[in-house]
């Protein structure tokens, strides 16, 4: 049972070109200001519902906190130098809410701004796009206070900021994401209590989540109002996965509707179409939930978009019935549980399913037919250090080979898959999971700051070489 994959239980994929992706597909690695920056209180930056979860006995593991993460603020310059030497062509970061515009009201703030300002410069002067995220976890703890984001005032909060950042980058900047995973914001946020803030109540999440919509689409409206004639690609990242049946049965189906209706419909039905699903309306008002929709909203919400950003770690089995047979849990709801597979897992126990990023790329083209871009996968895994210093990481490597011919494999058979950027550029904060967990292609030692390729980042930036000399067009 639970078939964890060690590090170095596989052989390291050799570098070759990946055939069928265009010339322009994006490469590039991915970050968040949180889980990098540091630097949590240094020129106006005031707390955000991280620092103070991070405050919270038993929130996070071994008690680690951002406070310093990889001290990326100090380094900046370094880790550009770092993530030229990648050959990627497209660095995603995010902006943190609470650096730009402390407390989250009112003018911003130009320290904060000008940190942003360098990196956009060092990156531009390397030749590296910048991928801006809005929106990465970190609301200003002040807004927290006045209701979060079960609150609709902290939409409009949201847009407000989201417009101070477009004014002193847009003129450089063209790629724009309004939020980074909405469903963990305000599911494990608001819902499931494990992110921050973490409040428990199911009716508040869901008022989360039209709240988070609402900002995003009122964000997104402003932002191409006032990109005018200026290039622009304006997206939202959510993280999605896929629903399989554990047998055919009308229950499995049934819970996979649900898991589906909640987990990716519930957005992208807003988003795309500018409607929520009946069905999830129905479920939820069964739950005495009903979302907070006001006139206007569902357009706001729909502004149209340029690109879907998916971030991807793994698809799941759902089963219609308990262990013990039940179609209705403890409180009597109808049950979706996530089956367990005998498959290879990663540290965080998550299982390795690659078919399924095809499969989920091909549905996004089915359904809402959008151009996506994989905007972050990667895997955890327990690294080991060498005795020459090297980081032999061959299951990240095969993880992030078979996930890139899963993306080469959903663009043959028609998905407009347009880029992927690895999680993450370098180890870091990984939320709940502290320090504990190692994403990064890049390993860093937090005693000294000290960065490392391993071998998976060799083997990154070997793949993007050849796949670009490969094309002839
Ligand atoms: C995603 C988050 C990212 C990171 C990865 C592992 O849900 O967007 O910050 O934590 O998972």
């Amino acid at each position: 049972m639970n078939p964890v994959t060690t590090s170095q239980s596989r052989r390291l994929p050799r570098p070759a070109a990946v055939p069928g992706l265009p010339a322009d597909f994006r490469w590039g690695v991915a970050t968040s200001a949180y889980q990098i920056e540091g630097a949590a209180a240094t020129d106006g930056r005031t707390p955000s519902i991280w620092d103070t979860f991070c405050d919270v006995p038993g929130a996070v593991e071994g008690g680690d906190r951002g406070d310093v993460a990889c001290d990326h603020y100090h380094r900046m310059p370094q880790d550009v130098e770092l993530i030229a030497g990648l050959g990627v062509d497209t660095y995603r970061f995010s902006l943190a809410w609470p650096r730009i515009q402390p407390g989250g009201r009112g003018p911003a703030n130009g320290k904060g701004l000008d940190f942003y300002k360098r990196l956009v410069d060092e990156l531009q002067g390397r030749g590296i796009t910048p991928w801006i995220t809005l929106y990465h976890w970190d609301l200003p703890q002040e807004l927290e206070d006045a209701g979060g984001w079960p609150a609709r005032d902290t939409a409009l909060r949201f847009a407000d900021y989201a417009m101070l950042a477009y004014e002193a980058l847009g003129d450089r900047v063209a790629h724009w994401t309004t939020l980074n995973e909405p469903w963990c914001s305000a599911m494990l946020g608001y819902a499931y209590g494990v992110h921050a803030p973490g409040r428990r109540n199911l009716g508040e999440g869901l008022h989360a989540v039209h709240h988070l919509l609402l900002g995003h689409g009122l964000a997104a409206g402003r932002i191409r109002e006032a990109a005018g004639t200026n290039p622009l690609e304006l997206g939202i990242t959510l993280n999605l996965g896929t629903a399989t049946p554990e047998t055919g049965s009308e229950a499995d189906r049934e819970a996979c509707r649900r898991a589906d209706g909640l987990g990716t419909r519930l957005y992208l039905d807003p988003v795309v179409h500018g409607a929520y699903p009946r069905d999830v309306v129905e479920d939820l008002a069964a739950q005495g939930i009903e979302l907070p929709v006001q006139e206007g909203d569902l357009a706001a919400i729909a502004t149209p978009l340029d690109v879907l950003g998916v971030n991807f770690y793994r698809g799941a089995l759902f089963s219609g019935l308990t262990e013990d047979g039940s179609p209705t849990d403890a409180d009597g709801l109808p049950v979706t549980r996530a089956v367990e597979r005998d498959l290879p897992r990663t540290a965080m126990d998550w299982e390795i399913t690659p078919g399924e990023l095809t499969d989920l790329l091909l549905r996004l083209e089915r359904d809402y037919a959008l151009p996506t871009v994989i905007t972050e996968n990667g895997a955890a895994f327990d690294d080991t250090v060498a005795p020459d210093g090297s980081v032999p990481d061959t299951d990240r490597t095969a993880y992030l080979a078979d996930h890139i011919d899963a993306v080469a494999e959903a663009r043959a058979r028609g998905a407009d898959v347009r880029g992927y950027f690895a999680w993450s550029l370098m180890d870091n904060f990984e939320w709940a999971y502290g320090y504990d967990k190692r994403f990064g292609i890049v390993r860093v030692d937090y005693d000294t700051q000290q960065r490392t390729l391993k071998d998976s980042a060799k083997w990154y930036r070997d793949t993007i070489q050849l796949t670009r000399n490969a094309r002839t067009d």
